[in-house]
């Protein structure tokens, strides 16, 4: 029997297409390994959003050239968005010739037929093709990470072309999923364990599928998915997001109290040159409409500094409105220009040193109202779904709040018997990022 490890990088489409590609391979008899360094396939599922990506990349593809020589059969796949730049695909059949099979975001559903391929003919195998009509994602029975959570895709690409961003390159053009195969597939998952799914799209409020059905619709018909406990969602995009959606936290009990709403920059002029179509006006808005309907909701962020103009007056713009939003938890991102991207020819690219710099200052500002923000959790009781025992320390096990907060916490219960269950923990200590307790 032949053992398969998956290596994957980047967000959350990728580790559900690893889930998709570990499904393919174990229908075709492959078996599980861990460690990629014994494994007879490793899958390399790769992410380009930012630069230093591509220099990790290349260096862990040219150490597995010695599998080759120690295992005759070894076979090396890429996949994921690295492949889908002309440029790298050069690269790898130039200076990595010996890597097997390289496959596209859209062509996952060829790989058994790659591999075959591979055996067959001793040939390398290539397979990009962009806007591939055909999407087999109800085709496929995902190895899910997690018994009782899932991921599910809503759309797949992006039309939205902010000028820093390589996805809508790497995902092609943005397509929606019908909302009763959604659905479908969601009441499959509840009865085979599942409790909570995230619904994932580069931007889940342009989902609209062939009937005409809005992401509120979808929410709402996944609400009424029984025995299903937590609906939550990701990514969420200023421009599109609709009254109807930011309703959907009151009427939809089953819709997690939590969002993560990119803002990227605080400067009205930065966001424009991002062409992300809104301004810091209509951002703090949707924040009150979102408070106002959903008071306990926490918001999380994505923050890119040192975008090409930046100035400090547009930096202190991003650090104000991360004081009057008051975020739970951001994610913090130094510009990075990626070829073919629209801001990678602008000429006014910020300094290293001037970006690291406001990185800094951003970081600090964030965990500092992080803290805060955890800190009212002190002496409280939260609800909790446990994905398992945590990984710093012993007899301990973590799961997440409906808002999102990783929880750390003891119990005298056995594994087995808590993993994947809603049980509720006293929040004896708060920290940046987790709360840590004790379960009652
Ligand atoms: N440089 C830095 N950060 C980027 N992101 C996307 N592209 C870039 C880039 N070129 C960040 C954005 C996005 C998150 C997933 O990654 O903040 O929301
Ligand atoms: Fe990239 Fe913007 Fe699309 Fe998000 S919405 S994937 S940042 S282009």
């Amino acid at each position: 029997m032949s053992s398969y490890s998956i290596i994957t990088y980047g967000c959350q489409m990728n580790e559900h297409d690893s889930e998709n590609i570990a499904g393919m391979l174990e229908a075709l008899g492959y078996i599980h390994e861990e460690d990629p360094w014994s494994a007879d396939l490793v899958i390399m599922n790769t992410c380009s959003v930012r630069e230093n990506a591509d220099k990790r990349f290349f260096g862990v593809l040219g150490q597995f050239k010695k599998m080759k020589k120690t295992n005759s059969d070894f076979i090396l796949c890429v996949c994921g968005c690295m492949p889908q730049q002309p440029r790298i695909v050069e690269e790898i059949n130039k200076r990595f010739s010996w890597v097997d099979i390289v496959f596209g975001t859209q062509n996952i559903a060829q790989l058994p037929e790659l591999l075959e391929m591979r055996k067959k003919t001793g040939k390398k195998q290539r397979a990009i093709i962009d806007n591939n009509p055909h999407i087999a994602e109800d085709e496929m029975k995902p190895v899910r990470m997690h018994q009782h959570k899932a991921l599910v895709n809503i759309t797949f690409g992006c039309n939205n072309f902010c000028t820093y961003c390589i996805v809508p390159f790497t995902r092609g053009r943005e397509k929606s999923r019908m909302l009763a195969e959604v659905v479908c597939e969601i009441e499959r998952l509840v009865a085979d364990g599942v409790k909570e799914v995230m619904l994932l799209g580069q931007n889940v409020d342009s989902y609209k599928d062939a009937l005409g059905n809005s992401f509120a619709d979808l929410i709402k018909a996944v609400n009424e998915i029984a025995g299903l406990e937590r609906i939550r969602f990701m990514t969420s995009h200023p421009k599109d997001i609709s009254d109807e959606m930011i309703d959907c936290f009151k009427s939809c009990e089953k819709l997690c109290k939590n969002i993560h709403l990119p803002v990227q920059s605080g400067s009205d002029r930065i966001l424009k040159r991002m062409n992300r179509h809104y301004d810091r006006k209509r951002y703090l808005e949707i924040v009150d409409k979102l408070r106002a309907v959903c008071p306990d909701i926490t918001i999380s962020t994505d923050i890119i500094v040192g975008f090409p103009g930046e100035t400090e007056e547009d930096f202190e713009e991003t650090l104000d409105i991360a004081r009057k939003v008051r975020y739970d938890s951001a994610f913090t991102f130094i510009y990075s220009p990626r070829e073919g991207t629209p801001a990678a020819k602008f000429e006014d690219q910020v300094e290293d040193g001037v970006c690291h710099e406001r990185f800094n200052r951003l970081v600090e500002l964030m965990d500092g109202i992080s803290l805060e923000k955890n800190k009212v959790f002190m002496g409280r009781e939260v609800e909790v779904l446990v994905d398992g025992p945590s990984k710093t320390s012993e007899n301990t096990f973590s799961g997440r709040t409906d808002g999102f907060k990783l929880v750390n916490f003891t119990s005298d219960k056995k594994e087995e018997n808590i993993s994947g269950q809603l049980v509720k923990v006293k929040i004896t200590e708060t920290k940046t990022f987790s709360l840590e307790g004790k379960e009652i």
